[in-house]
This record gives structure tokens, sequence and C-alpha cells, in this order.
């Protein structure tokens, strides 16, 4: 198969790694890639939401399958792209449709869907800048903390949760009336707000059938004990402690299964991952929020513990025979401690040489953002490199992951140091 794999994180890095291995690859490229992608097949300068330069690309190359790494260009429709154009339609896009990838497009839209099919979630109600007035009285009626959610894809920040009844006000009619995030928040999700822990949960579905994969817990915020800033994610573990098998039984028969059913039931197309956001309130999970896409850095610790080739995982999904292919874990735990420049996840500078990278033995060093300029390896993000891990539990692996931190070095380089704190 020749394979185009979009986008330039960590996740890309890690799907790319899998990839390489399976003896069905003939030629991977990867759309714009970075400096550790190159390791295992050939960057191409092109955005992921250039859909006509992505055309242009697949019929030079003879691309024969198109696997999405982030939500924008599944949100923005490149499975509807492909599948409407006569010189596209027989290559196979791993990843919802335009509609279905509204899960994550859309916090309305997913509200919508779970209330239709009876999976578990918060309490919520959706307003718009003409219902403000009725969006303050929704506020008035319910218990602080308040989470205000802007309905579209605001780069991780849309959501809001705040202690008091003035600011839950405030920052509405900021949203809503002042388009705090542009157009994302002419919608604004009022939820109630949730007490527990989370997780996530992965599947991959062809549409009619899914397969679960290891579940990971990630660490969002930028200081130790959970505090400060929200990140893309600074680590992630696989598996959960807290998700024994009863938990998981719950996941999948009350959230995995009637999703799947739903997207199927309302014809809505779904050929790649599902993240389902979980959150532990005393024992039973709430869907907190769907991503249309694997998750980053949660990527990083689930593919390494897949044992199963991916490649034959995504044929299976191209062609509705996910049900026939075998899948294989690592027993494994796995974790990955993300090494982020100085100032992230505000004002950062990029172009540090990274240094120690040839004499990393005992991890996988998936590149986050990098970029080479011959040999030398500089940082070209705000979160960097992710290193993963394998140990014969989380403790052993987090051993692993920080005693190869020790010998990487970058100018104003970060990392939180109590990745997997609260489950271990
Ligand atoms: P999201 O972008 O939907 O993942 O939300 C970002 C974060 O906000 C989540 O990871 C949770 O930590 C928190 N959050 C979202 N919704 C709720 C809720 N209903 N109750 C408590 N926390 C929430
Ligand atoms: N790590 C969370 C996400 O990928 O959205």
């Amino acid at each position: 198969m020749r394979v185009l794999l979009l986008g330039s994180g960590g996740r890309e890095h890690a799907l790319a790694w899998k990839m390489a291995k399976s003896s069905q690859l003939d030629q991977l490229f990867i759309a714009p890639g970075n400096a550790g992608t190159r390791n295992h097949g050939t960057n191409v300068a092109l955005k992921p939401t250039d859909f006509e330069g992505i055309k242009t690309f697949v019929l030079e190359n003879n691309v024969n399958m198109v696997v999405v790494g982030p939500e924008d260009p599944l949100v923005a429709g490149i499975y509807d792209f492909f599948v409407a154009d006569a010189e596209l339609m027989k290559v196979p896009v791993i990843g919802p449709s335009k509609a279905a990838a509204q899960l994550e497009g859309s916090k309305d839209f997913a509200k919508e869907f779970m209330m239709r099919h009876n999976i578990p979630t918060a309490k919520y109600a959706t307003f718009t800048k003409d219902t403000l007035e009725k969006g303050y009285k929704f506020l008035e009626s319910m218990k602080a903390p308040y989470v205000l959610k802007a309905d579209g894809l605001a780069a991780g920040k849309g959501v809001l949760i705040l202690e008091t009844l003035d600011e839950a006000k405030k920052e509405l009619k900021s949203m809503l009336a002042d388009a705090k995030f542009g157009d994302a928040s002419s919608r604004v999700v009022i939820e109630q707000f949730l007490k527990g822990i989370e997780m996530s949960a992965f599947v991959i579905t062809d549409g009619d059938s899914y397969k679960t994969l290891p579940e990971a817990k990630d660490y969002k915020r930028i200081g130790e004990n959970d505090k400060g800033l929200n990140t893309g994610g600074m680590g992630a573990v696989s598996p959960v402690p807290f998700a024994d098998a009863t938990f998981k039984d719950k996941i999948e028969n009350q959230i995995i299964i009637p999703t799947v059913k739903g997207l199927k039931a309302e014809g809505l197309v779904y050929k790649g991952f599902i993240f389902f956001g979980i959150i532990n309130v005393k024992g039973e999970p709430y869907v907190i929020e769907y991503n249309c896409r694997m998750g980053d850095p949660e990527t990083e610790v689930v593919i390494p513990r897949l044992k199963s080739d991916l490649l034959d995982l995504f044929e299976g999904v191209a062609s509705n025979t996910l049900s026939e292919r075998d899948i294989q874990f690592d027993e494994r735990s796995a974790t990955t401690v993300m090494m982020v420049s100085g100032g992230y996840p505000e004002e950062y500078e990029t172009g540090k040489v990274i240094y120690g990278l040839n004499s990393v033995k005992d991890s996988l060093v998936f590149h986050a953002g990098t970029s080479a300029d011959g040999p030398a390896i500089m940082s070209a993000g705000g979160r960097v490199l992710a290193v993963t891990s394998y140990g014969k539990n989380i403790e052993n692996a987090l051993l692993r992951s920080y005693g190869t931190i020790e010998n990487i070095e970058f100018e104003k380089a970060y990392f939180r140091k109590d990745i997997g704190f609260d489950v271990v």
C-alpha cells in the first residue's frame, strides 16, 4: 500500500512508526510531518487542510490510502471531498465523514446525539446571542462551578469552568455577544459540572463493527499536581488502573455500543478512530467529549501497546471487514512524558537545537514539534518531544521515560515530573 498520513505531531510520528512496521506498506508519505516522521517515510510540504493540493499529490504519487491524524481536515470534510471526486473515490480515507465529525466539531451536536441514544453525559442546554437572557436564567438555576463550552472547534481553549455566577454570566456574554472564540462561540453549551477522574477510551470502526484499543489517561495542565493552564497534553499513561473490567464493561455497553450503532442508524458514515473523553463519577462513566481522531499524547502510549498490524486494521476499515481482523495488545504498561518549550502554553521560542537523541536506548522518542537542518534537529513547536517507555507497570515505565529525559537537552526545556501521580 502507498499511504499518505496527514498531520505533524507526536500522534502522527507514533502512527508513522507503527505503519512502517507493516509488511503491507510499500511507501509512506507524511504531510507535513516533522523531523521524526522522516525516519519512517517521506515528508511532503502540504497542509492537511489543502484538499486540492492533497488531491494532486495523491494522484501523482498513486497513493491508495489516506490516514487523517488531526481533526481540522475531518471537520472540514476531507472524507466527503474524496468520496465526491471521480478520481479520488477509490482512495479510502481513514476518518469520519463531515457529518459524523460533528461529534467533535459541534458540542451541541454531540450532546443531542447522546440524548437521542441515551448515552450518559452531563445535563445541558444550548444558547445563542438571541437567547442570552435565557442563558443567564439557566445559569441561575445551576450550582457552581459553571461549565461553558463554545460549540465549535476552538483549539482546545473553548471550555471554561467558572467558580462564580457573576463570572459565568460575564463569560457567557463575551462568548455569545462579543464572539470571544469567533464563530466557534456563536452557540454555547452550558453543562452540569461533573466531579470525578477522567480517562480516554478509543475504538476504531468501519461503521459496522469496532475494535477497542487500550485506554489511556492524559495530563492536560502545564503544572505539577494538575495546576496551571491547559495544554495539548503533558504526558499520558496506559493502562488506566481505575478502569477495571467492570468499569470498562460499562463504557462498552453504555457508551461505545450505542455510539457506533447510533452513528449507523442515523446514516453518519464513520470509518476511523472514535475518542471518548470519559469521566468516572462514583464508578459510573459519563462522556465529557467526543473527538473524531486519536488523542495526543494518548496515541504515543496506545499505539505502542498495539501488537497487531495497524495497516491491516485500516485495510479492514476501508473494506468493511474490520470484524475479521485480529487485534492483540502488549500486556506491558506504556507511559509518555512530553518535553515542551519554556513558556508553553503561552509564548515560547523555537529553533533550539536538541541534544542527546542519538543516545536514547530505553525509550521511543516521538517528535511532536521538531524540524531538521541537516543532521541537527531543532524544536519547532510548544510540545517538542514525547518520550515513551514500556514497563512491567506504570511506575517502571515512568522511571525509564524520566531516565531518558535526563540525557536529552534543549534550551529552556520543561517537563512535568509527576506524570501518573494520581494513578500509581
Ligand atoms: P473538553 O474540551 O470538552 O475536553 O473539556 C476540557 C476539560 O474541561 C475536560 O477535559 C474536563 O477536565 C473539563 N470538563 C468539561 N466538561 C466538564 C463537566 N461537565 N464537568 C467537569 N469538568 C468538565
Ligand atoms: N489529549 C487530548 C486530546 O488529544 O484531545
